[in-house]
């Protein structure tokens, strides 16, 4: 039976992970990551196990420290490539629970390794048994992008968020991206001064606490946003760890983190992208478009941002009218099509115009085509 253990293996050391990897059977599945991206992992989902191969930096201890701060029921095995007493105390006082010095004991890490795993999985087993170790799941981060601008990013971004604060019992909160012009304050009517760039006095020390003081509540749905700051020059100071501590925060703290991307790439997207859990990339049914999309996944591949295992496609503006149909439109797509958007001019522009939020309330009647399609969208993201 395949194990739902969620194990990971951090190296940048191809011999030792080859050898780890083969020796580890039995229905596992391990996924692997180089040092550089563990804190990434283990803030996008909680690890049952990590195992740790030392690397060439100098970071072995302040990993584990991390890992076990975020997720203190992660156990942890260190693969130590050397017996510095020292050193292996430091691992064992930051969380390690186990360590094997390799190659030396790559034997007894064989034959220990199946115990370890069972009793792991064991104690879990009766701890989601009993109802009061019950922990939050790690709140979801999705991105809307797209290479070219007036796709329909930000109409879908703020919907979608809407949507899955009314229809759910959810925690969800909408992120501007648009560092340089914004756009959701528009969409939504907020009038605030209060915007992200706020947060950069405090980004060490960023909690909760301090998202929900600068982000502003949308009346009829209770929605959370955080709009832009709208100035190129406060953008062009905010960095890319601010960007990647602000979203680890906020998927602390809310079940889905809905952000709206501007249309091109720069460090502050790509590590949105790279935090995201799912990319939604919105295509329009024309050919200019498909062959943005073929430039963007040139480029991700280049920067190496992992597009593949978390990218779909939500191809928006669908109409009889269009160039191209649908159905052309999926033989040529790399990734899958999570949800189609119909054209909807007459019904978008009254609330796009106004600034008036699309979904208020859940069970409303009258929908407008295009929230009735993001509506479906939306339920098919639960699962
Ligand atoms: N499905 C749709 N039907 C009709 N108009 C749409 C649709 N999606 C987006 N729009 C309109 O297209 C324009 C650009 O949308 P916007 O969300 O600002 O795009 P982006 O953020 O990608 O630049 C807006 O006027 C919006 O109302
Ligand atoms: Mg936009």
């Amino acid at each position: 039976m395949e194990s739902s253990l969620k194990i990971l293996l951090v190296s940048d050391d191809e011999v030792i992970h080859n050898q780890i990897l083969n020796s580890i059977s039995g229905g596992y599945s391990v996924q692997l990551v180089q040092t550089d991206d563990v804190v990434r992992e283990v803030n996008r989902d909680i690890q049952d196990i990590v195992i740790f191969v030392q690397p060439e930096k100098d970071v072995a201890v302040e990993s584990i420290q991390y890992i076990k701060s975020v997720s203190p029921a992660t156990l942890i095995i260190y693969i130590s490539k050397g017996s510095d007493f020292t050193q292996l105390r430091n691992i064992t006082k930051a969380g390690a629970t186990e360590f094997f010095v390799y190659p030396e004991e790559h034997s007894l890490f064989i034959s220990r390794v199946p115990a370890i795993f069972q009793n792991y999985e064991n104690n879990k087993l009766k701890k989601d048994q009993s109802p009061q170790s019950f922990t939050k799941g790690r709140g979801q981060i999705f991105t809307l992008f797209s290479g070219n601008g007036g796709s329909g990013k930000s109409s879908l971004a703020a919907t979608l968020a809407q949507t899955l604060k009314v229809e759910t019992t959810a925690e969800v909160i909408l992120i501007d991206l648009n560092l340089q012009f914004g756009g959701i304050e528009t969409i939504l009517s907020i009038e605030s001064n209060r915007s992200i760039a706020d947060l950069t006095p405090v980004i060490n020390e960023l909690n909760e606490g301090h998202i929900r003081n600068v982000a502003q509540k949308i009346d009829t749905s209770k929605l959370d946003v955080l709009i832009s700051p709208c100035d190129a020059e406060v953008a062009e100071n905010i960095t890319e760890e601010f960007i990647a501590k602000l979203l680890r925060t906020c998927r602390r703290s809310f079940d889905f983190v809905i952000v709206d991307l501007p249309s091109y790439i720069n460090h502050h997207v790509v590590t949105a992208l790279e935090e995201s859990d799912r990319i939604f990339y919105i295509l329009t049914p024309d050919t200019p478009s498909l062959k943005v999309l073929k430039q963007f996944e040139e480029l991700a591949v280049r920067l190496g941002i992992e597009l593949p295992s978390k990218t779909s496609i939500i191809l928006n503006k669908i109409g009889k009218e269009n160039e191209i149909q649908e159905k052309d439109v999926k033989h040529v797509l790399r990734f899958p099509m999570a949800a189609t958007v119909r054209l909807d001019h007459k019904g978008l522009q009254p609330y796009i115009n106004k600034g008036e939020p699309i979904r208020k309330m859940a069970k409303e009647r009258r929908l407008i085509p295009f929230a009735k399609d993001v509506k479906k969208w939306g339920l098919s993201v639960l699962n």
